[in-house]
């Protein structure tokens, strides 16, 4: 059974990429790399997105025709959206929705058009193994990936594990007005970022199972353009790869 491993920067999959077993090989389709192969024992294509609900969309829709995987894991970063939620933070989403869907009057607002639904579920037992492998990670070899300088830097406190409603669209949020003006529309919403929601409804399309799970790498607001790249650079992989590592080692090995 093979997982679709997806980002949307190149930072957010490079230790995983550098992980892969000897053997791998690379495919390219539609201005995209899918890099096939092993990683800790499970069939595994991973692949570089790139920014956005789009490219999002067609890259998972690849994943399924071309490669024909059976599970789909989102990993990235993402903007806190809730109240007491920090930098460093890790967001697995149980529910996805696309905050910039707007066919209001014809639609209500959020509701994708002609689907019925406005929020899609990410699937119960990969975002428990997520939310589990995420707090393990956490506790026991966060502080050794990431100087106490750094996090002191970043004012990453005590990060902790969250799962709830991530919203995703088109736009970097970069200022506190939007994050009250996306509190105010969905304020069940922890966190926002640009494929999740487009991720989720192409899985739902295609019933295939899927998750996502995001480090927030600033609050959204009007220093996330400080924030944002500075987290990339420096902490991103190192939750992506180690959280993902604990995930597919917690996971029972592949028969064949
Ligand atoms: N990804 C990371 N931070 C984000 C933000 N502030 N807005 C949208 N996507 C993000």
């Amino acid at each position: 059974m093979t997982l679709g491993i997806v980002a949307a920067l190149h930072e957010e999959i490079a230790d995983l990429l550098a992980e892969m077993a000897p053997g791998a090989h690379v495919e390219h389709i539609g201005m995209r790399d899918y890099h096939v192969g092993k990683l800790h024992g499970h069939d595994c294509v991973i692949v570089l997105a790139r920014i956005g609900k789009v490219a999002a969309a067609a890259t998972t829709a690849a994943l399924i025709h071309r490669f024909d995987v059976r599970e789909i894991v989102f990993t990235g970063v993402a903007g806190g959206l809730a109240h007491g939620l920090s930098v460093g933070d890790v967001v697995i989403a149980d529910t996805l929705t696309q905050h910039d869907m707007d066919a209001s009057p014809l639609f209500p607002r959020f509701e994708i058009p002609l689907l019925g639904r406005a929020a899609f579920d990410a699937e119960a037992s990969l975002r428990d193994a997520l939310a589990q492998a995420a707090r393990e990670w956490l506790a026991d070899e966060m502080a050794a990936q990431v100087s106490a300088a750094l996090r002191t830097e970043l004012r990453m406190s005590a990060p902790r594990v969250h799962v709830g409603q991530i919203a995703s669209g088109d736009r970097f949020v970069s200022s506190a007005h939007e994050v009250t003006l996306l509190r105010g529309t969905l304020p069940q919403a922890l966190a926002v970022e640009m494929e999740g929601a487009a991720v989720a409804q192409v899985c739902h399309e295609y019933g295939i199972p899927f998750a996502v799970m995001r480090t927030l790498s600033d609050a959204a607001d009007d220093t996330a353009h400080v924030d944002f790249p500075r987290f990339l650079r420096e902490v991103a992989s190192h939750y992506s790869h180690g959280i993902l590592r604990r995930f597919l080692c917690a996971r029972s090995a592949p028969s064949n």
